[in-house]
């Protein structure tokens, strides 16, 4: 035996024990960059690419847990975006509960996956229902907005004092709670503050508090931002600006002012990134004057229109996020072009998870977005078919699971790739017609509904179509890795390469492989003569080729 005394052993290993804590500094806060109006998500100090799921409304309980986790599991999914419910952590007034987050978190880290906590409070798909019994039902104290008649709303009052200061103090305390157990970790990498806000059916409110401000000059802030309709003035009352808009845009204006109360306050405890989701109005080009509102959409919510509201109003909250439940592509397309912007970066919040959006997934990630959730992946017995799939069960998470299942691997290499500009992502149209991407000296056209060998003026029924195509589910996407060289990940698509210059171009590779976790390209084999001769035919089952391409002289 030593001669060390026993209190001298403890100290010994004291030391030890706090130099291996102070060792293992804690991960780094998730935060989101810009450079040349891109974006990334850096989680643990680099790019991050969500290839999220959403849990449905009510699984946000332990004992509903198993069932998600499950379908997260088969959905390759690397995130779990699901609810946190006003109601839940604050029955009562001031007493807080958050054991369900304490097993959410601890369950999350079991299972790999990070998680973005979705903060059902004041609004949740704009109504109070995720609101505790004791704001619900106690409209003096929180009031609901008013009609012109001075009629009650369904929906809570933006202008409620006692209702932002109440959501403001449940939010804070929660996101003290996040910071006191995830610190050192970050599981939980973004937090949705609210639930698709907005009002349907009211413009705005007419309570004594909203009527006051809505004679005020509109702030300067939001002056900046957003435009009126030609020919008004440029200054003054939000009627004077914005005419037959102002209702719209003074309640997007009260509810950024409020949901910015509120991230800013929780954000001072702990500082992780923010955004509101969107219940969509029918998308617009970006740019040109939406028509006014009709009650055809949420009044109020971030939709595509008044997104420079919401930046001037609400500059703690880091970007507005589409909820994408339009299944046809040129809407798609029109949803995506319109969230993207240099001052917002785009995440796909919610998508329905029937089969045919599982395509967008290519084009979403092509297109270096921070990522894509698709709702109800959650083997809940609950299917909010025709928004989504009517299967609850392998059958709706199978074509999300399989584009994720290529992915996953690659997600960080991917999402540094799309920082740096380098990726392009196409979609099949409802139309089925070629698509062309336009890329550094070199053009992609890709083709949908081919067989794998041959053009379709070889067939002898030009109307014959390869199975398994009956409903458009092709899908690429592209990143450009050198100058004449490409990674290109998707299915049932056909792409052809081909150099600006029109100089004849030949494969110099084509390797069918995959990357590891450690990004190292890992090639199983090369493709060459049918596999070639009709440009690089993706099978249904997703695939990732690396392609070196060169072009040469006579
Ligand atoms: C969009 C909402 O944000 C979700 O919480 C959910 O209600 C879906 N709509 C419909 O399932």
């Amino acid at each position: 035996m030593h001669g060390f005394s026993r209190a001298a052993l403890a100290a010994m290993i004291w030391t030890l024990v706090s130099a291996q804590v102070a060792a293992a500094p804690a991960a780094e806060l998730p935060r989101l960059v810009e450079r040349d109006g891109r974006h990334a998500l850096l989680v643990d100090g680099a790019p991050f690419l969500v290839l999220g799921g959403q849990a449905h409304n009510s699984s946000n309980y332990p004992a509903a847990l198993p069932k998600v986790w499950a379908a997260l599991e088969d959905a390759h999914a690397n995130t779990l975006a699901i609810p946190v419910a006003w109601e839940q952590v604050e029955p009562e007034e001031g007493s807080f509960d958050f054991a369900y987050v304490d097993t959410l978190v601890a369950q999350a880290r079991t299972h790999g996956k990070r998680l973005v906590l979705l903060w059902f409070g004041t609004w949740k798909n704009t109504g109070p229902a995720y609101t505790p019994e004791w704001v619900k039902f106690d409209n003096r104290r929180f009031p609901r907005m008013l009609d012109a008649d001075g009629k009650p709303s369904y929906c809570l009052s933006p202008f409620g004092e006692a209702t932002l200061a109440a959501d403001r103090k449940a939010f804070v305390a929660l996101m003290r709670h996040i910071r006191n157990i995830d610190a050192a970790r970050r599981t939980v990498i973004m937090v949705q503050v609210e639930n698709e806000v907005g009002t349907y059916g009211l413009v705005r409110d007419h309570g004594a508090r909203a009527e006051a401000a809505f004679r005020q000059p509109v702030p300067k802030a939001v002056l900046a931002r957003q435009s009126g309709p030609a020919g008004r003035p440029a200054q003054g009352s939000w009627s004077e600006v914005y005419g037959d808009y102002a209702g719209q845009y003074f309640h997007s204006w009260a509810i950024a002012s409020y949901i910015e109360e509120i991230a800013k306050a929780g954000r001072a405890v702990y500082d992780l990134p923010m955004f509101v989701n969107n219940a969509l109005r029918e998308p617009g080009q970006t740019g040109q004057p939406a028509t006014v509102w009709k009650a055809d959409f949420a009044s109020g919510g971030p939709t595509w229109d008044v997104l420079g509201i919401y930046k001037a109003a609400a500059p703690h909250i880091d970007f507005a996020a589409p909820d994408i439940y339009m299944p046809e592509s040129s809407k798609v397309s029109a949803v995506l072009a319109g969230f993207q912007r240099s001052d917002n970066p785009l995440l796909v919040a919610e998508m329905g998870n029937a089969a045919g959006y599982a395509r967008y997934v290519w084009q979403i990630v092509g297109k270096g977005a921070l990522g894509v959730v698709p709702f109800g992946i959650d083997y809940a017995s609950y299917s909010n078919y025709p928004l989504g799939s009517k299967y609850t069960d392998r059958r709706m998470v199978e074509p999300f699971g399989q584009v994720y299942k290529l992915l996953a691997p690659m997600s960080r290499l991917w999402a540094r790739w799309a920082f740096e500009g380098r990726t392009h992502g196409v979609a099949e149209g409802d139309d089925r017609a070629p698509q062309t991407v336009a890329m550094d000296g070199w053009q992609a056209t890709v083709t949908f509904r081919e067989f794998q060998f041959g053009e379709r003026e070889y067939l002898r029924d030009k109307n014959e179509y390869a199975e398994g195509t009956e409903q458009p589910g092709g899908g690429v996407a592209i990143a450009q890795i050198g100058p004449d060289e490409f990674v290109l990940a998707g299915q049932r698509a056909r792409v052809k390469l081909a150099p600006g210059t029109g100089k004849p171009s030949m494969y110099a590779r084509v390797e069918e492989g995959r990357f590891d976790a450690a990004g190292k390209w890992i090639m199983e084999r090369n493709w060459n003569g049918d596999q070639t001769d009709y440009g690089l035919n993706l099978p249904a089952e997703p695939t990732v080729l690396k392609v070196k391409m060169r072009t040469y002289e006579y």
